[in-house]
């Protein structure tokens, strides 16, 4: 786990963790709550790009994606009003994001691979599960732990808990109240 970033000044939250963990829905009910903005970076990826993430992974493959998912981590975490920022699942794959990431203050939000199976099923616009969810969910946070274990300053778990009570759990692991 990466050591507390220094008090003292606002930063952004950041939430890290696998797609189907709920980063999007969370981060929006924190960004309420603290009343900061919300950014999630597929959204700006896909807005500066004039093109969903789908298509940008069709069209120009996975690299090309994730050169566009470090340039928008990038932006949103120059902005110097203090943000709540979804990171997409993948984005601590490249050491200059995790860099980036561990001057923020980073919450990972975890689950165990059924619940990200469960939790993604019938959604469509995740390239990447396309062939066998499961599997590859599995296969991908396996790999991906060490990863989000370096970058996080706090840890939720959320198997069972609602975005809500997700909210407050990372408001009180950033040290937010709540
Ligand atoms: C990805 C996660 C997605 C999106 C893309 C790839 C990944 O974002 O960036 O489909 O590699 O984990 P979410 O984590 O917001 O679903």
């Amino acid at each position: 786990m990466a050591s507390s970033p220094a008090s003292g000044e606002a930063r952004h939250l950041v939430l890290v963790g696998m797609m189907g963990t709920g980063k999007t829905a969370v981060g929006r009910a924190v960004a309420a709550r603290l009343g900061r903005p919300f950014v999630d970076t597929d959204a700006l990826v896909a807005e500066r790009a004039g093109r969903s993430v789908r298509a940008i992974f069709t069209d120009d493959g996975e690299d090309a994606f994730r050169a566009l998912e470090a340039e928008a981590l990038a932006a949103a975490l120059a902005s110097p009003r203090p943000a709540v920022i979804a990171a997409g699942g993948g984005a601590v794959l490249r050491a200059d994001n995790r860099a980036r990431l561990r001057r923020a203050r980073v919450v990972w939000l975890r689950a165990a691979p059924a619940t990200l199976a469960a939790r993604v099923a019938g959604a469509d616009h995740r390239p990447l599960l396309d062939d066998d969810p499961a599997g590859t969910l599995e296969r991908l946070a396996a790999a991906r732990r060490p990863l989000y274990e370096e970058v996080a300053h706090a840890v939720v778990d959320v198997d069972d808990l609602t975005p809500e009570a997700v909210a407050d759990a990372v408001l009180r692991a950033a040290g937010e109240g709540g």
